[in-house]
C-alpha cells in the first residue's frame, strides 16, 4: 500500500513525539512531600470524575518511569512532552522548594537525554496546588505571580539541558472548563472568575516566559492551545454570529492577545465583564514567543443559543459524522486548517502539533495484542493533513501523539483510552498497540525522506 502520508514535506530534523501530563500518568500523590493540587480535591470530591477515579496511582509512571523511556524507545520516537507538577516542586505553593521534588524530574530528564530523546518541558497542566486556590487560585493576581517564581526554580534546574519549554498547556480548559463550565478542576460555574482566571493565567504565562528566559538563556519558549474550527450549522444571520463568537471564545481570547492584539473586543462585550487590568499586563502578555503549540482534536459546528451560558453558542452533532469514543467529531482537515490560520494569520514562525490523539476501547485480545484500528486511521489521517499543511507552508517542527500510555483522562476517569501503548491498571503491564506500532513504521519511514533545511 502506498504511503498516504506525504512524510517528505516534513523536515529532516522533525520531532516524533509523544505527549502526557503529570496528573494523568505519574501517581505517587502523597509521595516524597508532594502536596494536593486542585485535582487531588476535584477528582476526591464525589460525582465528579466517571467511576469517582481518581490519580492517586494512575500509571504508576513515577516509579516506572525507566520503563516508560524504553518504550518511547521502542517506538522510535525522539521527543517527549511531559509536565512538571507544581505541588511537588512548591508544596506550599510558594516558598521553600522540595529538593525531592526537583531530583524526580531531574533524573527523568536526564534518563530521556540519554535514550536520545529530546524532552520538552510543560509547566503548568492544570495541577495547581490546592493551599493557592485556598488563596484564590488563578482568578486572583498573585497566582500569576506564583506561577512565574514556581517556573523560574524549574527551569533554574533543569534549563542546562531542557531547551524546549511551555508555559501553558490549554489555558482555555482551566478557565472555561474549570471556572465557568464546572467540569474541571476547581469545578466553579462562574463567568466573572472565569473570566478573571483568563487573564491571569495569559498574565502567568507572560510573567513565566521572562522567568524562564532568565533563568536558562536561549529557552524556546511557547504557549500550547486547544483550537478548533468553527463553522455556523445554518446561513441563519443569528447562527453566523453564533460562530464568529464561538471562534472568539475558544480561539481568538487566547491567541489574540499573546500576539499583542489585546482581548477582543468584541467578546469583552459578549461577556460583560470588566477584566482586571494594570498598566503594562498587554505588553508582558505579549512577549515574543519562539514557537506555537496546537492540541487539536476535533471542529465545532455551532447554533445561536441566547438563553444558555456565555458565548451564547451551542455546539450540535452533525449527523452522520463518524465520532471518537468521547463523542468528538472526526475531521482532519480541522488540524491543516488551524495550522494554516496560525502561520497567516497569527505569523507563527514554528508551529507544533503538541496534541493529537483519539479514544476508543481497546479489546485486548487473548494472546494479549491490542489492534485498534480506528484509532490508527484517525493518527494516520491526522499526519497526512500535518503534511498538507507542511507543503503549503506552515513551519510545522514536531508532533507530539496524544498519548504515550492510556492515562486518567480528567473527568471522564480511566474509561477513556487515548494510549498508542495500552496499560492494565490491575497489572501495569503496558502493551504497544497496533497504533504504536504504526506510528513507530511511519516514523521509520521517515528516516531519509525528510525534507532538508533550506
Ligand atoms: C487535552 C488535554 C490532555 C488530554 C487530552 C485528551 O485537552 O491537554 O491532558 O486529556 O485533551
Amino acid at each position: 500500500m502506498p504511503e498516504p502520508i506525504d512524510l517528505a514535506a516534513f523536515p529532516h530534523d522533525f520531532a516524533w513525539g509523544t505527549a502526557t501530563a503529570a496528573y494523568q500518568i505519574e501517581g505517587a500523590v502523597a509521595e516524597d512531600g508532594r502536596s494536593p493540587s486542585i485535582w487531588d480535591t476535584f477528582s476526591h470530591t464525589p460525582g465528579k470524575v466517571a467511576g469517582d477515579d481518581n490519580g492517586d496511582v494512575a500509571c504508576d509512571h513515577y516509579h516506572r518511569w525507566r520503563e516508560d523511556i524504553a518504550l518511547m524507545q521502542q517506538l522510535g520516537t525522539n521527543a517527549y512532552r511531559l509536565s512538571v507538577a507544581w505541588p511537588r516542586i512548591l508544596p506550599g505553593g510558594d516558598g521553600t522548594v522540595n529538593a525531592k521534588g526537583l531530583d524526580f524530574y531531574d533524573a527523568l530528564i536526564d534518563g530521556l537525554l540519554k535514550a536520545g530523546i529530546t524532552p520538552s518541558v510543560t509547566v503548568y497542566h492544570w495541577d495547581l496546588p490546592q493551599v493557592l486556590q485556598d488563596r484564590g487560585g488563578w482568578p486572583e493576581r498573585d497566582t500569576a505571580e506564583r506561577f512565574a517564581a514556581y517556573a523560574s526554580v524549574v527551569a533554574e534546574r533543569l534549563g542546562d539541558r531542557v531547551h524546549h519549554w511551555t508555559t501553558l498547556n490549554e489555558p482555555l480548559c482551566s478557565a472555561w472548563i474549570g471556572h465557568l463550565e464546572g467540569l474541571m478542576a476547581p469545578g466553579l460555574t462562574d463567568l466573572t472568575a472565569a473570566i478573571r482566571a483568563s487573564y491571569h493565567l495569559l498574565l502567568g504565562h507572560g510573567l513565566a516566559t521572562q522567568a524562564i528566559r532568565a533563568a536558562a538563556p536561549g529557552a524556546q519558549v511557547g504557549i500550547v492551545n486547544n483550537l478548533s474550527t468553527v463553522q455556523a450549522v445554518t446561513e441563519r444571520p443569528e447562527d453566523i454570529a453564533a460562530a464568529h463568537r464561538m471562534d472568539g471564545h475558544t480561539n481568538r481570547w487566547w491567541l489574540d492577545p499573546v500576539h499583542g492584539r489585546g482581548f477582543p473586543t468584541d467578546m469583552r462585550e459578549v461577556y460583560g465583564v470588566e477584566l482586571p487590568e494594570y498598566a503594562g499586563d498587554l505588553e508582558t502578555i505579549a512577549q515574543p514567543l519562539d514557537w506555537l503549540g496546537l492540541n487539536y482534536y476535533f471542529p465545532a459546528t455551532v447554533a445561536d443559543d441566547p438563553k444558555g451560558p456565555a458565548p451564547y453558542a451551542r455546539q450540535v452533532r452533525r449527523p452522520g459524522v463518524p465520532r471518537t469514543g468521547m463523542d468528538w467529531e472526526i475531521d482532519a482537515t480541522g488540524i491543516e486548517t488551524l495550522l494554516l490560520r496560525l502561520t497567516h494569520e497569527y505569523g507563527a514562525r514554528k508551529l507544533y502539533v503538541t496534541e493529537n490523539g483519539s479514544a476508543f476501547p481497546d479489546v485486548v485480545r487473548p494472546d494479549g495484542t491490542i489492534d485498534d484500528p480506528e484509532r490508527t486511521e484517525y493518527l494516520v489521517q491526522h499526519l497526512a493533513a500535518c503534511a498538507s499543511a507542511a507543503r503549503k507552508g506552515a513551519p510545522l517542527a514536531g508532533y507530539y501523539a496524544w498519548s504515550l500510555l492510556d492515562n486518567f483522562e480528567w473527568a471522564y476517569g480511566y474509561d477513556k483510552r487515548f494510549g498508542l501503548v495500552h496499560v492494565d491498571y490491575r497489572t501495569q503491564v503496558r502493551t504497544i498497540k497496533g497504533s504504536g506500532h504504526r506510528y513507530a513504521d511511519i516514523i521509520h519511514s521517515h528516516r531519509g525522506h525528510g525534507r532538508r533545511a533550506a
